[in-house]
């Protein structure tokens, strides 16, 4: 079997080393041949003939499979020196990506206040007590605060559960005075998961602040109610809903016309017609205090990002839209 070995080794190219192969391993090869000498050995001597032959053939299966390698390794570098990828050639299947839904409707969000003369405010991520609570109103052990299930870094510090602290921020920051047109957007986390809720997920916020009585509720009403005309077509229906947040007073909830059913009531407005998709009110005269403003007054709203989005594309599962599923993410091509 000496030759057989050399058979395999003597290869030097895929063609001459595929030639051996059939000669060796193929089912006329002499391998097979060599199996087929089994009949004629004697019963006693059968077991030691058939063991040898294995043997042997594993010894040539291992040269065969590493003798392959490297020849085709070969290949390869020959015909990588040969003909090299001309990677500036125009390519025709080139693909387009899409932002995101949510960076979509973002954007959306954002060229509406800027149209509107709102400068954008960006701040941390990492809030501390007096920020993200104390200073809109919501001291320690205040029960409205279970309203929004913190992630807490300590006693002190918090992932920020709303775009509001920058409100304050906004406010004590020295080099700003009134009148104040801003919003805020950004991502906020909450300790919530199910189809409405992430942990992580985007809000705007907006603030405007003026001399005392030139900010009025009908301010509010008329930039909200355009704004969300903006954002889903003229033909919704839009209403304010007393409610109650601890940063605004008179606070309102409002609503929007169910854009799945067009109001006349389905399951995923309650059978009631209506969406609620932001939060609003006049500014609280205590979070004035806690800023040290005076003599003013203002108005702020605050909405979730991806329900605005979900409502716009009609998308059921708010957590689909952080699964990076290709399927959902290629519709917005
Ligand atoms: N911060 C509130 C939340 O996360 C939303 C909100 C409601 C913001 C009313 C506001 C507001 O500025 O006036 O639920």
């Amino acid at each position: 079997m000496e030759n057989l070995q050399e058979l395999i080794e003597s290869a030097d190219t895929l063609q001459t080393l595929e030639v051996a192969r059939i000669e060796i391993f193929g089912k006329k090869g002499i391998l097979a041949a060599e199996f087929a000498k089994m009949k004629s050995v004697p019963n006693e001597e059968k077991k030691e003939f058939a063991k040898n032959l294995n043997i042997e053939k594993a010894k040539l299966t291992g040269l065969f499979d590493a003798k392959k390698s490297l020849l085709q390794e070969a290949a390869l570098s020959e015909s990588m020196k040969k003909d090299g990828v001309d990677v500036t050639l125009f390519n025709s299947y080139n693909e387009s990506g899409a932002l995101h839904p949510v960076n979509e409707t973002m954007n959306k969000i954002i060229d509406y206040f800027v149209s509107m003369n709102f400068s954008i405010e960006e701040e941390r991520l990492v809030e501390d007590d007096f920020h993200n609570f104390e200073a809109l109103n919501l001291p320690k052990y205040h029960p409205a605060r279970d309203m929004q299930d913190t992630f807490y870094m300590n006693d002190d510090y918090v992932l920020r559960t709303h775009t509001s602290p920058v409100q304050i921020r906004t406010m004590m920051n020295k080099k700003v005075k009134p009148p104040i047109r801003m919003i805020s957007p950004g991502s906020v986390f909450r300790r919530d998961f199910d189809v409405t809720h992430t942990p992580m997920f985007h809000q705007v916020e907006g603030l405007v602040v003026d001399d005392e009585g030139k900010v009025s509720f009908a301010h509010l009403k008329f930039i909200l109610e355009d704004f969300l005309h903006y954002m889903f077509g003229n033909e919704i229906e839009i209403r304010f809903r007393p409610s109650y947040f601890p940063f605004t007073e008179p606070s309102a909830e409002v609503d929007i016309s169910c854009v799945f059913c067009e109001g006349k009531g389905c399951r995923i407005c309650s059978h009631t017609g209506w969406l609620e998709v932001l939060g609003s009110g006049m500014v609280d005269p205590n979070v004035f205090k806690a800023v040290g403003y005076e003599n003013v007054s203002g108005y702020a709203f605050g909405f979730g990002v991806e329900r605005f989005a979900m409502l716009i594309h009609r998308i059921p599962d708010l957590r689909s839209l952080f699964e990076a599923d290709l399927r959902l993410l290629e519709q917005f091509r």
